[in-house]
């Protein structure tokens, strides 16, 4: 029996007792933009300096988003005594160097996806936080989302009975540019640090880690991963099978299957997108989902400044959603990945 309704999300709303927090910005590229205007459009946040390699670009991005500060230097903005958070939007392979000199300057840190290009980077910025008292937290932005809040709801609710699998794809076509950073191997380019850490982080806060990898694919001219496909063993009965490309789109959906309901995401899975819970009668009866809030697309990376800015406002140092350990497990599943599409 499908319950009647769907839960209602617990939302990251702004204006609700989180400090209004000063950003830093290094990096201002295709998603700093994203995320600033989701900012300044969906929060209580807002963005004080921005720090690029290039004045001129730090410029012109601080016009047109507002920001009082620009720099030509990443130094300046962490070294901003009026920052309270540095967010880091640089290609992977940066994001251990950049992370550490913002705790360094005892800044707290969001750091764009993935924390860092394998887990042992990960687990230095992790012990690096840690160490200073700083909050640190990968800016993986699915989780925030008020559908992952429903799914949380429904599988403790015991809505799906025993989850057994998950099943998820992330497929983009990137044109085959050598200079574009996911072609690139000293940039941490390659389909699953860029796009399988979606399906692979789903899969880990529905499962946990898994206890087996099996990894089949192949890697580009260039030398990283174009495509592949992972099974994950996760104990008796459970596993899941997730799927990443740079080459190709793929639906991009997802579904958490369980012994009485499974729900299915809708494309993309990994942004704010619907959920269908169907069960497992012959004539299948489902219920749809959307998300009444109605942030469209990018806007949805407002809410995990939100939830940054309520987990520093409640004295936390990690976020409870996605816990530092469980961010170098995911990173630790893709390292044995790699290792075994490059055997
Ligand atoms: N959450 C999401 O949905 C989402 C979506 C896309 C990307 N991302 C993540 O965001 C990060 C950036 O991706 P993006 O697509 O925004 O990249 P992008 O447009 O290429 O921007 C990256 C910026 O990093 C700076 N940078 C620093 N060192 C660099 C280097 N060695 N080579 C090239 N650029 C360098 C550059 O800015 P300056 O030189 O001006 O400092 C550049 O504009 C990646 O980690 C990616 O995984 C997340």
């Amino acid at each position: 029996m499908l319950p009647s309704a769907f839960p209602e999300p617990e939302l990251f709303a702004p204006n609700t007792g989180e400090p209004a927090l000063r950003w830093g910005v290094l990096a201002p590229g295709q998603i700093a933009g994203a995320f600033v205007g989701a900012l300044h459009r969906c929060t209580a946040q807002r963005v004080h300096a921005v720090g690029s390699r290039s004045l001129e670009r730090a410029e012109k991005f601080a016009r047109d988003h507002g920001i009082p500060r620009a720099s030509g230097s990443y130094d300046a903005v962490v070294g901003d005594p009026d920052i309270d958070v540095v967010y880091i939007a640089a290609p992977q392979s940066e994001h251990l160097a950049l992370g550490l000199l913002a705790i360094a300057a005892g800044k707290h840190v969001l750091i764009e996806k993935p924390l860092a290009t394998t887990a042992t980077d990960a687990r230095i910025l992790v012990d690096a936080a840690r160490e200073a008292g700083v909050f640190l937290m990968e800016a993986m932005w699915s989780r925030y989302l008020p559908q992952s809040s429903v799914i949380r709801t429904l599988i403790a609710d015991g809505a799906l009975g025993d989850v057994r699998s998950v099943s998820a794809d992330h497929g983009q076509a990137i044109p085959f540019d050598p200079e574009h950073r996911l072609y690139r191997p000293d940039l941490g380019g390659g389909a699953l640090l860029d796009l399988g850490i979606y399906p692979v982080q789903l899969a880990s806060m529905i499962l946990g880690a898994p206890t087996q990898i099996t990894a089949v694919g192949g890697m580009t001219e260039t030398g990283v991963d174009a495509y592949s496909t992972l099974v994950l063993d996760h104990g008796p009965h459970r596993h899941a099978t997730l799927t990443t490309t740079l080459e190709v789109r793929t639906p991009t959906v997802a579904a958490i299957v369980g012994t009485e309901a499974r729900i299915e995401m809708g494309s993309p899975f990994h942004i704010p997108t619907t959920l269908t819970l169907a069960d497992n009668g012959f004539l299948t009866e489902t219920l749809h989902w959307e998300d009444p809030t109605g942030l469209p697309v990018f806007d949805g990376l407002s809410w995990e400044a939100t939830a940054l800015a309520r987990y520093i406002g409640e004295g936390r140092t990690e976020s409870p959603l996605h816990t530092l350990d469980e961010t170098v497990a995911i990173l630790a599943t893709i390292d044995e990945a790699r290792r075994q599409l490059t055997a």
